[in-house]
């Protein structure tokens, strides 16, 4: 038997559209969409007052991931459940290829990791740290299994970093099987320089890590990025940009008619390098590459989301406890675990901080948030919009409630919060993820294991 789930009265938005409407919701499918539907249904939804929204789609987060001697602090479970809460129903996480290791052992080391866990549906991007004959091989195989997007490093040397040479490689290797690669960019060479030397000089405290690692330092390696793809006449997608001279990169490469995409964070919308000036270890909370900038970079950020040089908000969700995790780094900055958490704030802040604030508009908020992520990485229309045929993965979102942001409330097994007593308004009041509800008017009703991997196709 298909279950039949009617949502009434709400006012339906997409990236281009926005009425008062139904929704039929048939098995996993979005099934009709009408003014006034009067079927009967196995259950009914009555969305008054709300927005129906495409669930969220948030391409970088790292579940379960080694790093900085550590394990980021959500599993697939915690992660995925602490997203549904936040209005997100699909994520595209990141497998790794160790060196020595095939791109094969790295997806089912990540699949394991996922697949009796994950609440919501999930991808993979593959990075890979190991580029050879028989990876770029690989590579092609993976696009045609649906991971056709591979994360690159330009810093961390000795652990994920990859030469020019390389990184040019796997371009020239997306120009024919139509995979994307995704930078990490940042001049990690040099950023190594910076570090030895503050550390040399005693200079040990978090708020080194953001002084390290200069906004320059970014916008080379953006830069950089985007000339070898050029030359290798491929698209690039710019991951956690956070700088306004990396943005200026994009949008001259844009200007040019280059098929340059990026994405920015949360993080770098709303909090800035002043977080890190808080008192004795708090900084740490905040270390993340690349760091968080200086506040007057925040509306160049918000100018390139409502113009289009930016064209996603995603979270690089990577929590680490301060106690046990961020604490590694109390006498040594380059040895606080990188990251920070985000999945499940991220719908809320962009409304809040965007919609609400006359930012972008709610078509804008749909597009980054869900639309143009789901385009981008192949899973358009699919997810992403709300449409008959598509997936029904539906966001059902009150426009007026007030939450307020606190690692007490929120459900990322992570110690603290990096908005902590930020009040927001908006927020996803039920949940449904194809066609079942797993958040019901706040509360969890999903099943750990019924997130289906997402078998992507190419950029659309
Ligand atoms: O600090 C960060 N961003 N941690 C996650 C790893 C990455 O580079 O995305
Ligand atoms: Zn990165
Ligand atoms: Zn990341």
């Amino acid at each position: 038997m298909v279950l039949r789930t009617l949502i009434k009265n709400g006012t339906i938005v997409t990236a281009v559209d926005q009425y008062k409407g139904d929704l039929l919701l048939e098995g996993e499918k979005i099934a009709l969409i009408g003014t006034s539907l009067g079927m009967e249904a196995d259950k009914t939804i009555d969305a008054s007052g709300k927005y129906v929204l495409p669930g969220g789609i948030d391409v970088h987060t790292h579940l379960d991931m080694p790093f900085g001697g550590t394990t980021s602090a959500d599993d697939f479970e915690s992660g995925t459940t602490a997203a549904a809460f936040g209005g997100t129903t699909s994520i595209v996480d990141f497998a790794i290829q160790y060196k020595g290791q095939t791109l094969h052992h790295a997806w089912e080391t990540w699949a394991k990791k996922a697949e009796s866990k994950a609440v919501i549906d999930y991808g993979f991007h593959m990075i890979m740290t190991d580029l050879n004959d028989q990876t770029e091989q690989e590579m092609d195989a993976l696009v045609r299994q649906g991971i056709s997007s591979f994360k690159l490093f330009m810093a961390y040397r000795g652990i994920f970093m990859l030469d020019d040479g390389s990184i040019f490689k796997a371009l020239l290797r997306t120009g024919k099987n139509g995979g994307t690669i995704c930078m990490h960019a940042e001049n990690g060479d040099v950023i190594d320089v910076l570090v030895q030397r503050a550390l040399a000089e005693g200079k040990t405290a978090p708020k080194y890590h953001a002084l390290t690692r200069p906004a320059r330092a970014e916008a080379e390696a953006t830069h950089r990025a985007i000339a070898l793809s050029e030359i290798a006449d491929v698209p690039i997608y710019i991951v956690h940009l956070s700088a306004a001279e990396a943005l200026e990169m994009v949008t001259e490469a844009r200007d040019r008619g280059l098929p340059a995409y990026a994405e920015t964070c949360p993080q770098y919308l709303f909090l800035s390098y002043d977080n890190y000036e808080e008192p004795g270890f708090n900084g740490a909370k905040y270390v993340m590459s690349p760091p968080l900038r200086q506040k007057a970079q925040q509306e160049q950020l918000w100018r390139g989301l409502a113009f289009n040089d930016l064209h996603c908000i995603s979270t690089d969700h990577c929590p680490f406890c301060m106690k046990e995790q961020k604490e590694l780094g109390r006498n040594d900055f380059s040895k606080i675990p990188n990251g920070a958490p985000g999945i499940e704030t991220r719908m809320s802040l962009v409304y809040d901080g965007g919609v609400r604030a006359g930012r972008i508009s709610l078509n804008r908020f749909v597009e980054l948030t869900s639309t143009s992520p789901a385009k981008i990485f192949g899973l358009f229309p699919r997810k992403g919009t709300i449409a008959p045929g598509s997936d029904a993965d539906v966001v059902i979102f009150d426009p007026q409630r007030t939450i307020t942001l606190s690692a007490g409330t929120l459900h990322m097994k992570v110690d603290y919060n990096p908005y902590e007593g930020r009040q927001v308004t908006g927020a996803a009041d039920t949940v449904l993820s194809r066609g079942r509800v797993i958040i019901d008017g706040g509360k969890f009703v999903g099943r750990p294991g019924s997130g289906c991997f997402l078998k992507r196709s190419t950029r659309s």
